[in-house]
């Protein structure tokens, strides 16, 4: 797209760039450059014009364009192919159309805002528009689909250790995937399949993650990385950490398999250890959550001595 080819020069120099260098560059006219670089106005991009110095960059809009969320993301699969929307019903429900076209692994569909965002057990996520992260990423793992929960577990461990490494930030994994900070939520995973008995031809990981939401439109129960960080987070920075760092542990489970992210995972987990109460369907069962094992499950030793393997479900703590 022209569009990008221009942001490409004019954030490559820091100060002026000729217009006639662009356009010939390019192989467009002047007249042309002058439209495309209105349009880019037009989507927030901050560009000044000065005669005979030419155009530059001052700033860039808070919008996670997909052409945004590629640039060097130096990536091998993930995020080369982006799909951007202004809103959607769901991440989820474009994700498995796409998936069923066939998209490559790594395909990511971004929203700005959902209007009928999903979360765990039936329940809805909060979507605010340009506050969150609100993605879902396509994968085509060769794994049997009682190991796909290993994937969310992957994805929240990639969460945590971007928000460490890029905010300086502590965060905590509730079994399975509740992201949680201060003991409120700040995100969540919805992992969904398409699979057969035996084989998965893909996963959709939904992620949802509050951003620069303030504290007085959050639920009490939840809170956000600016409320945390005190000051606005770039979301295009950290969608793209989040992905290349989703990609890392991805190929690290591919060489290693899944010990590398259940070692990871207890890092960040406040589940083990803990007296909990796991809510599955219409039973839950009480006792002290001892580990996870390889498949992501959930041991838990119940009070009679007898330990059960818990796969989904909802985790309360028991005082
Ligand atoms: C949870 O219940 O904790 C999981 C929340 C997952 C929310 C994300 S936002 C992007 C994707 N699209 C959805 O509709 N849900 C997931």
């Amino acid at each position: 797209m022209i569009q990008e080819k221009i942001l490409d020069f004019l954030k490559r120099e820091q100060d002026y760039v000729s217009g006639e260098e662009v356009s010939e560059h390019l192989k467009i006219t002047r007249q042309a450059l002058w439209k495309h670089i209105s349009e880019l106005r037009n989507l927030g991009y901050d560009i000044v014009a000065v005669p005979h110095l030419g155009y530059s960059l001052v700033s860039i809009p808070d919008r996670l364009f997909a052409f945004e969320v590629s640039h060097q993301l130096n990536t091998r699969f993930i995020g080369k192919k982006v799909y951007y929307f202004e809103s959607l019903p769901s991440t989820m429900e474009t994700a498995l159309q796409l998936g069923i076209k066939g998209v490559p692994e790594g395909t990511v569909v971004v929203a700005e805002t959902q209007t009928k965002g999903r979360g765990r057990l039936g329940r809805s996520w909060f979507s605010p528009k340009y506050k969150g992260l609100y993605f879902s990423l396509i994968l085509r793992p060769e794994i049997l689909p009682n190991q796909a929960s290993i994937l969310t577990l992957l994805s929240a461990v990639s969460i945590c250790e971007t928000i460490k490494e890029a905010l300086g930030l502590d965060i905590q994994i509730k079994w399975p995937n509740d992201l949680l900070a201060q003991h409120k939520k700040l995100g969540g995973i919805l992992t969904e399949l398409d699979a057969e008995m035996d084989e998965v031809r893909f996963v959709n990981i939904g992620i949802g993650l509050n951003v620069n939401n303030d504290k007085k439109s959050l639920f009490a129960s939840a809170i956000s990385l600016k409320e945390l960080k005190r000051e606005a987070i770039n979301r295009i920075d950290l969608l793209k950490e989040i992905l290349r760092k989703i990609e890392l542990n991805y190929l690290l489970f591919q060489d290693k398999g899944s010990v590398s992210v259940i070692d990871k995972w207890r890092e960040y987990n406040i589940t083990l250890g803990r007296r909990v109460r796991v809510y599955c369907q219409k039973e839950h069962i009480e006792g002290e959550a001892t580990d996870i094992d390889l498949d992501g499950g959930l041991l838990v030793r119940k009070d009679s001595g007898i330990t059960e393997k818990v796969m989904a479900g909802d985790v309360v703590f028991c005082k």
